[in-house]
């Protein structure tokens, strides 16, 4: 794309660009602070890859016209493509495949479909309870929410446990998954010695990749020989076909999209919960706020179905959370054709850019001065309906736009109602909120200390 006329933060030098004060560890946090100075409309170079950033409401909203633009499968999503292939996540719209598992697998994400999930998402979130139960100090919160939402992505998806709460080292596929992600996102950095470190990695990649593969074609393996037949989405991938070419998933692909509900489906949610219970620790009267809601909805008793979409301030605690830190940081989009963005930018078809969340979710324009303080009754109904629609997109936007919205959000909802339902929580007054940065966001080095409330009926 032509980025004469797009700002950038002063100082940018030759070869290195802007290369001085960003650290390859945080790019998104940097991306906030260098958009904070000159966005709405800002480029970042790093080693001669120069990407624009667009971060202002009004330039999203034009963004995301899908006559106009569609998903770019580039920078951080094409590396990932060696592990995830032709997944819904990682696949090129105009891939027929991409259609095809969109169109079988939608009804399993339908509102309608979570009744189904509910008590496998229940049953996870009580091997949670019981460890928090048992904890005798501070429990690391992310790491915790991270057992429970895979744990849920597992039975849920493929009836399948990893075991996470009795383990003390981690399942082998999920070390495989957390080194393979992280080589995917180190090439994308330009240094020599990020290089010489990818070329040593090389080998371990492949192996790891055999590690998820091995235990993916494992678990369809058992299921399609005589494994007992189940509506969840190997499942449906296994059984069902397009409703109306009838067309099947191929074995590849069903492995693929495996792979791609694993990853895509756990660590977001798990950030999210992370997130919410650190803002709820910082603000007790916002935390009593919602914890007399789940008292008042559902009092001592286990939440029905119907029961979890009742508690709203729950959920607003945790849309604001994604608010400040949307935990998959940002999506890209590609011109169709030759466009010219704002009236001033030009974008020849098949340019890209990059929307990054954090920044749009604090655009004055839409949130006013106060955006960047925590309250979650900026989602009150009649709140939204002041807003532009496009200022909140923590889920991405239009046919590409996460397939797993209301699986995340009814998980999220219960575990969080849960643990309010169940515990005192402590927080370490000294924390000080760390984000780490993967392919998605948690606040690092974040612990509580649960005690079991004492009006609460002992299970
Ligand atoms: C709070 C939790 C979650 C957040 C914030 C989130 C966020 C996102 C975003 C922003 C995208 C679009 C990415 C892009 O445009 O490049 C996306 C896509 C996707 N998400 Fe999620 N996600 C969450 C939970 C889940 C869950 C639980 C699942 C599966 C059970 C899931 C599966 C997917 C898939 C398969 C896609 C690709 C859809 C497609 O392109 O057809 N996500 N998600």
């Amino acid at each position: 794309m032509d980025t004469t006329g797009i700002p950038h933060r002063p100082g940018r030098l030759p070869v290195i660009g802007d290369l001085v004060g960003s650290n390859p560890r945080t790019p998104v946090q940097d991306t906030v602070r260098v958009g904070r100075e000159v966005g709405p409309i800002f480029t970042r170079k790093l080693l001669g890859l120069e990407i624009v950033f667009v971060s202002g409401v009004d330039l999203v909203d034009e963004l995301n016209d899908e006559a106009r633009f569609g998903k770019h499968v580039g920078l951080g999503l094409r590396h990932l493509r060696a592990l995830a292939g032709d997944g819904l996540f990682t696949a090129h719209t105009s891939e027929p495949n991409w259609r095809l598992a969109h169109d079988i697998l939608q009804p399993a994400f339908r509102q309608e479909a979570m009744r189904g999930y509910h008590p496998i998402m229940l049953d996870a979130a009580r091997e949670l309870l019981a460890s928090w139960d048992a904890a005798t100090g501070p429990v690391d919160v992310a790491a915790d929410m991270t057992r429970l939402t895979l744990e849920t992505i597992g039975r849920a998806g493929f009836g399948y446990r990893f075991g996470s709460f009795e383990r003390t080292e981690p399942h082998p596929f999920v070390t495989a998954m957390i080194r393979a992600l992280r080589y995917a996102q180190l090439q994308n950095i330009r240094l020599p010695l990020v290089k010489r470190l990818i070329a040593g990695s090389a080998r371990q990649n492949k192996a790891d990749i055999a590690t998820m593969t091995d235990l993916v074609d494992e678990v369809i393996e058992a299921r399609r020989s005589g494994g007992e037949p189940s509506r969840d989405l190997l499942g449906l991938m296994l059984a069902e076909g397009h409703p109306e070419t009838g067309e099947r998933l191929d074995p590849v692909n069903i492995r693929n999209q495996a792979i791609t509900f694993v990853v895509a489906g756990h660590e977001t949610t798990s950030g999210a919960l992370s997130f919410a219970l650190y803002y709820l620790t910082r603000h007790p009267d916002l935390l009593a706020r919602a914890r007399a809601e789940v008292d008042a909805v559902w009092g001592d008793r286990e939440p029905e179905f119907g029961s979890v979409a009742k508690l709203r301030y729950v959920r607003r605690v945790l849309d604001e959370a994604m608010r400040l830190w949307p935990t998959a940081p940002g999506y890209s989009r590609e011109a169709h054709e030759d466009v010219v963005l704002g009236g001033r930018y030009a974008m020849s078809a098949g340019d890209w850019v990059l929307v990054p969340l954090p920044l749009l979710h604090r655009d004055p324009a839409a949130w006013g001065p106060d955006a960047e303080t925590f309250d979650p009754d900026r989602f009150d109904p009649a709140a939204v309906r002041k807003r532009p629609g496009h200022a909140y997109k923590p889920f991405g936007t239009g046919e590409r736009a996460c397939i797993g919205r209301q699986f995340a959000l009814h998980e999220a909802v219960l575990a969080l109602g849960l643990v309010l339902q169940r515990y005192d929580l402590e927080a370490d007054p000294d924390y000080r909120l760390e984000i780490a940065e993967s392919l998605t966001l948690k606040p690092a080095g974040f612990t509580l200390t649960p005690r079991v409330r004492a009006l609460v009926p002992q299970s």
